[in-house]
């Protein structure tokens, strides 16, 4: 039998590859997908890989996907989780999972494994997905299992079973990075009470650091679905790189809060999304002027629910596929061009054009008015308050 592991070439995957072949007496076969998360750790993967025991490392680029199939559905459906997070971790789950499968059924692969803890909400993330796409894989969690608790403990292990300790050293934080953005967690972040420090930030400057010149940036809408940065069409994946830089360099996406995890506890996590945060404040913005108001109500109400299913790893679900599809008609109108302006951590609205627009200045203009005529706004008021007048009139005794 063979297992495909999720594998990340860090100290905790590195151990799981013996760990594996020990207690389960497997073939392991590693799989790491590339979704952005940088050079530094895609180098010399497949030897490290194959020092741990692997039999093989496959490697795959999934960011064009993740970007386009993935992170623009979300963007498209306005998804926040508990009023801030823009899921960037909840993504790249689903996305990385599916190709797991995919692996194991190319290797002929009875059984996929991860490294996730057994607190968190990565761990149902990844098994959703297996469960979803291939119920008869076997999951095996090794956090879950194994009696390995420390760094100490894993090194100690890794040793015993000559595999190289990664060199790089670890930082104290849990961090997970991607294309959309890069989460930090743990160390002196536990303490809701402290500040981040600012050299835990690795996407963006301090927005007091930022440059003293605002930067205006014209991002191009298309059905909802950014095409284009001042007026160069770029694919889904280097269009988010390129507003990654921007965004990084004025300070743009910082996040800092507390969450609740889907297996109960709240846990404190700092976000940085730059491209995202920009791109989020296009499509919005683009959307007051292509939506109506029942429209944008049921959309924003939906969006919630959307944002709640990505986070708790029910990507595959019916529900979340039917509700994507209400995204994509709804939005079907939100095409133009929106106009930022970054400045020391701040993303302004400076211009919004859609051909769709259902703004129109010859009726809203306080100069003139044609159409609407304002003798009609007095029987119009009378009739919408008449429940306001009628429980006046009852409050008085009229
Ligand atoms: N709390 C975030 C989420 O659940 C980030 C998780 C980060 N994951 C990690 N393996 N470091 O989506
Ligand atoms: C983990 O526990 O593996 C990372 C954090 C999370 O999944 O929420």
């Amino acid at each position: 039998n063979k297992v495909v592991l999720a594998y990340s070439g860090g100290l905790d995957t590195s151990v799981i590859v013996p760990w594996l072949r020990e207690n389960y007496g497997c073939e392991v076969v590693c799989f790491t997908a590339d979704v952005g998360q940088g050079d530094l750790e895609m180098n010399g993967l497949e030897q490290k890989a194959k020092a741990s025991g692997a039999s093989q490392l496959v490697v795959q680029d999934l960011k064009e996907e993740f970007v386009r199939d993935y992170i623009f559905p979300c963007l498209r459906a306005g998804a926040v989780y508990e009023r801030k997070y823009l899921l960037g971790t909840s993504m790249a789950r689903p996305v990385i999972a599916k190709a797991m499968v995919d692996v194991a059924k190319e290797v002929g692969a009875d059984a996929v494994s991860h490294g996730c803890t057994g607190k968190g909400n990565d761990q149902v993330r990844f098994e959703l997905t297996f469960f979803a796409l291939n119920p008869e894989l076997k999951v095996v969690a090794p956090w879950r299992e194994w009696d390995i608790t420390g760094r100490e403990d894993a090194i100690e292990y890794a040793k015993k079973h000559s595999v190289p300790v990664p060199v790089s050293k670890k930082s104290i934080y849990s961090r997970d990075r991607n294309l959309w953005h890069l989460s930090h967690e743990g160390d002196i972040l536990e303490d809701p009470a402290n500040e981040p420090k600012k050299d835990m930030y690795m996407m963006s400057v301090d927005p007091e650091d930022a440059p003293n010149q605002p930067e205006y940036l014209e991002i191009e809408i298309h059905s909802g679905i950014p095409i284009s940065i001042n007026g160069k069409k770029l694919s889904p994946a280097s269009l988010l790189s390129e507003l990654n830089k921007i965004g990084g360099k004025h300070g743009v996406g910082r996040i800092d809060m507390v969450e609740n995890r889907l297996v109960g506890m709240k846990s404190r996590g700092v976000y940085e999304t730059p491209g995202g945060t920009i791109l989020w404040a296009a499509a919005r913005e683009l959307e007051s002027l292509t939506l109506d108001r029942e429209t944008m109500q049921m959309k924003d109400m939906l969006a919630l629910k959307y944002a709640e299913l990505v986070y708790a790893g029910r990507w595959f679900d019916p529900l979340r596929y039917s509700m994507d599809a209400f995204m994509e008609k709804i939005t079907e109108t939100t095409t133009g061009s929106v106009t930022l302006k970054l400045f020391k951590g701040s993303v302004t609205v400076a211009s919004r054009k859609s051909p769709n627009s259902l703004y129109r200045e010859d009726i809203s203009s306080f100069e003139t008015g044609m159409i609407y005529n304002q003798a009609d706004a007095a029987g119009f008021i009378r009739l919408y308050g008449l429940p306001t007048r009628v429980r006046a009139m009852l409050e008085k005794g009229m």
